[in-house]
């Protein structure tokens, strides 16, 4: 028996993305037939099976889908929480109009108006801006709130007892402004954010001003074109007067790696352009010299590993992010405002150095174009803060889509829609 010709159990379960009791199962069922290795009485299947079951495997993944959608008419977005544009880059890529941004950093907003001279970018504190000049102008209101605790007076919370709170004002300009829909953006965590209580408080504060929220979903940015395993809450509320689904952008099946978003391929038409980073100390250059593409800390020798490690070497858990260095075949783990954090470590897979400002960006997929201002950190800052463009993009879509069927139901029913009122 050539061995090269057969699969281990193990082998042929990775190479088929199934598990070994599914291959034990077909080999029972007659799918599969395994035979056995003469010396060790081992499980192996011939290679020429395995490869006659991947085609039909292949073609199961529908690689079509297809997210797009035209907007029927021109429809207006007021992203709050704008930061350097994100979010407000994707849904413009969709298609969406930007009536106003508002955001409180001054570099943030330094970038957002060197990169769209024409954009109404409103600087300063959100409680500080009354924005019922938009009232009944624009479609959708967006925005990414800062995750803060509510205190509680009674047992549902009303939008009155979370005054003082980031995600009080985003409710309160929805309330001013009565869009069609309204989407906020948060970090997982807030699932479990004071035993899930923060996030029903916001629910029933939308329920409250006339919102309805749609099943809260997390989205993983990996299924939306960005090569990085970002996920991010999405929190949907429709106007009740609206009798219209709003469903979210159905994943793709293509993953990109990191090698996607820094070389010329499907993402990007060249190589990523050379920029400034930081830098690391020259003890963590030796530190992180030691580890492979794809590892961490484990890979170290015990002696550096504890003590790299200190007292976290003794804590348990696994720690992965700690001396962890990306590799070019997997997404980027999850980029945060500053590159070079001894919890958050992403190593390049080359050079020992973090990612620079340019890298950075890829990973959030915005595009070469953009430029961020302010210091070396404020970039980062704004790059690690952003909702990846792709991510940005699809959101878009959906709420195009959304919107579509809004007014074409109307059309349709020869009631009209205001954005008044839905008559
Ligand atoms: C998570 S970031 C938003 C990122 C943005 N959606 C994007 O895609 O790039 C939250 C933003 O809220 C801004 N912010 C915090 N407090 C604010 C306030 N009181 N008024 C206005 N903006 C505020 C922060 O400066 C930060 O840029």
């Amino acid at each position: 028996m050539v061995i090269k010709d057969y699969y281990s159990l193990s082998e042929a379960a990775e190479v088929l993305g199934k598990s070994k009791e599914t291959l034990r199962r077909w080999d029972r069922d007659g799918k599969l037939d395994a035979v056995r290795e003469p010396v060790s009485n081992y499980r192996v299947y011939r290679k020429e099976d395995i490869n006659s079951l991947i085609e039909p495997l292949l073609s199961e993944i529908d690689n079509n889908i297809d997210n797009t959608e035209v907007p029927l008419k021109d429809y207006k977005v007021l992203e709050l929480f704008a930061g350097a544009g994100g979010l407000a880059i994707g849904l413009e890529q969709s298609g969406i109009k930007c009536a106003a941004l508002n955001e409180i950093d001054k570099w943030a907003c330094k970038t957002l108006r060197e990169n769209r001279p024409k954009w109404n970018v409103l600087q300063g504190d959100i409680k500080e801006f009354s924005f019922t000049k938009y009232k009944n102008e624009v479609e959708i209101v967006t925005g990414g709130f800062p995750c803060q605790a509510f205190s509680y007076a009674g047992k549902k919370l009303g939008l009155e007892d979370a005054r003082g709170t980031l995600f009080y004002e985003f409710a309160r300009v929805v309330k001013e402004v009565n869009p069609l829909i309204c989407v906020g953006e948060n970090v997982k965590g807030l699932l479990s954010h004071d035993k899930g209580k923060t996030l029903q408080g916001m629910i029933s504060i939308l329920d409250e001003i006339g919102y309805n929220v749609v099943p809260v979903q997390v989205l993983k940015a990996i299924n939306y074109n960005v090569p990085q395993k970002r996920e991010r809450l999405i929190l949907v509320g429709i106007r009740k007067d609206i009798d219209v689904e709003y469903e979210y952008p159905t994943p793709y099946n293509v993953i990109y790696n990191l090698s996607d978003a820094l070389k010329k391929g499907e993402l990007y038409d060249k190589d990523v352009p050379k920029s400034e980073g930081s830098k690391y100390p020259e003890h963590k250059i030796q530190v992180l010299d030691l580890v492979p593409p794809k590892g961490y800390w484990r890979d170290l020798p015990l002696d550096i590993q504890k003590e790299y490690m200190g007292k976290s070497f003794y804590l348990g858990g696994g720690k992965t992010g700690m001396a962890r260095r990306i590799g070019w075949d997997e997404p980027s783990l999850t980029l945060t405002c500053s590159p070079a954090q001894k919890q958050t470590e992403r190593c390049h897979p080359d050079e020992t150095r973090p990612f620079t400002v340019r890298e950075y960006a890829r990973i959030q997929t915005f595009p070469d174009e953009w430029k961020f201002a302010g210091s070396i950190s404020q970039q980062y800052k704004q790059i690690g803060n952003a909702v990846p463009c792709n991510l940005g993009k699809e959101l878009g879509y959906s709420i195009i889509k959304f919107l579509n069927s809004v007014y074409s139901k109307s059309n349709k029913s020869e009631s009209s829609i205001s954005l008044a009122k839905v008559v």
